[in-house]
């Protein structure tokens, strides 16, 4: 039974992280790139979105790509360290990105 009763704790526990993480990519990307970027659009450099369409147009396809622009970002785009946005994090931003901006 105790054993029964921490193995529920642990699943609860997971379902609780999954939906925190979930949450987390919008909130990073609103703490760290809407405001150039706002809606997915871009500021300085209006054909530089963040829609899918602009993206590929880089070469841009995964999270990878993303990930990659922010951690080496061209003239005019705040460079994000991995001490500024974690890999982990920087991941969960990408993925927001690709699934938010069609
Ligand atoms: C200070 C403004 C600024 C901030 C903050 C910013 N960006 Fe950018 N971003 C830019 C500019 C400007 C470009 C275009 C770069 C160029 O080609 O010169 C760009 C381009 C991009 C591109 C390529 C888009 C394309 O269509 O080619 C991606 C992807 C991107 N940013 C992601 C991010 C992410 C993710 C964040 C937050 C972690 C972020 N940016 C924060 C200004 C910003």
């Amino acid at each position: 039974m105790k054993k029964l009763m921490t193995v529920t704790a642990a699943t609860i526990l997971a379902a609780f992280t999954s939906v925190a993480l979930a949450a987390s990519g919008e909130e990073l990307f609103k703490q760290h790139c809407s405001v150039c970027h706002p809606d997915g659009g871009n500021i300085i450099k209006p054909n530089r979105t963040l829609h899918k369409k602009a993206l590929a147009k880089e070469g841009i396809k995964d999270s990878k790509g993303i990930v990659k622009i922010m951690r080496n970002p061209e003239a005019g785009m705040t460079k994000f360290d991995a001490k500024t946005i974690s890999d982990k994090d920087a991941k969960a931003i990408a993925d927001y990105i690709l699934k938010t901006f069609k």
